[in-house]
């Protein structure tokens, strides 16, 4: 590999961030279509491809998060993945605490405030402003394999836009309400992952200075050589 597409690579998967704040400026429809096409390219099971991707903009976006508004301050919340907080084992608990705690103080927002975190939560069903959201599914049947398939195409579509100078936030919020999303866009089959916003980032709104860092590596990742065993 050439140390320009290190370096390449490098600017492209450390410049992604969860984008919290955004621009009302659409992308092109150029731009858009470029993005979908790349990320197509992620690899999958035996090719299987098993994503389905709604694109969601305009007047439909804006319907969109005006349903789910209203699913939410109906409380009527439905999932097609089963979510709670026992998914998470320890470790995992305090990684999220020390995110939660990041993100909440700077938003001002006392952690233990469920009034005040589902206010925050009311604000993030409008895509943060963004004028795009994709609603990634997996297959209907759920299965792990298939629907980490899912996970690799967003992660592939993360960098393609950011590669294109196009901000966005992952958000698994909008997946709580998924009968809505079926309603709304007129779905069929498949189970609803989780939705990622897109748009131009807002370079004057404080969140998005927000940097999360990770665990060292050891922490998660163990390398095996076995040198001694080949050798004998
Ligand atoms: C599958 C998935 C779901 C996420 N859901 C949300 C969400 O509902 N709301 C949100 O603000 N961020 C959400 N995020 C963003 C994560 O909080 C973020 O990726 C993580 O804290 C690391 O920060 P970074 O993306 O800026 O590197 C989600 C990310 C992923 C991958």
């Amino acid at each position: 590999m050439t140390i320009e597409l290190f370096d390449a690579a490098q600017r492209l998967i450390r410049g992604r961030r969860a984008t919290r704040a955004f621009l009302p400026d659409p992308v092109p429809d150029e731009t858009i279509e470029a993005v979908f096409a790349l990320a197509g390219a992620a690899p999958s099971n035996s090719n299987a491809q098993p994503w389905q991707v709604e694109v969601v903009s305009g007047d439909a976006r804006d319907e969109l998060a005006e349903a789910l508004l209203s699913a939410h301050g109906a409380g009527r919340r439905t999932v097609d993945f089963p979510y709670d907080d026992s998914i998470y084992s320890p470790v995992q608990q305090r990684r999220r605490a020390a995110f939660g705690a990041t993100l909440y103080s700077a938003l001002g927002i006392n952690r233990d405030s469920d009034e005040l975190r589902a206010a925050y939560d009311a604000k993030s069903l409008g895509f943060y402003g963004a004028p795009h959201v994709a609603l990634l599914y997996a297959p209907e049947s759920g299965d792990p394999r298939l629907t980490a398939d899912v996970g690799m195409y967003a992660q592939t579509l993360l960098l393609a836009m950011t590669a294109h100078g196009v901000a966005s936030c992952p958000q698994a919020l909008l997946s709580f309400y998924a009968d809505t999303v079926r309603e709304v866009l007129g779905v069929t089959g498949g189970k609803l992952l989780f939705g990622i916003s897109f748009g131009y980032a807002d370079p004057a709104a404080e969140i998005n200075a927000v940097a999360v860092g990770r665990e060292p590596l050891g922490e998660t990742t163990r390398f095996h050589q076995f040198r001694r065993r080949l050798a004998e």
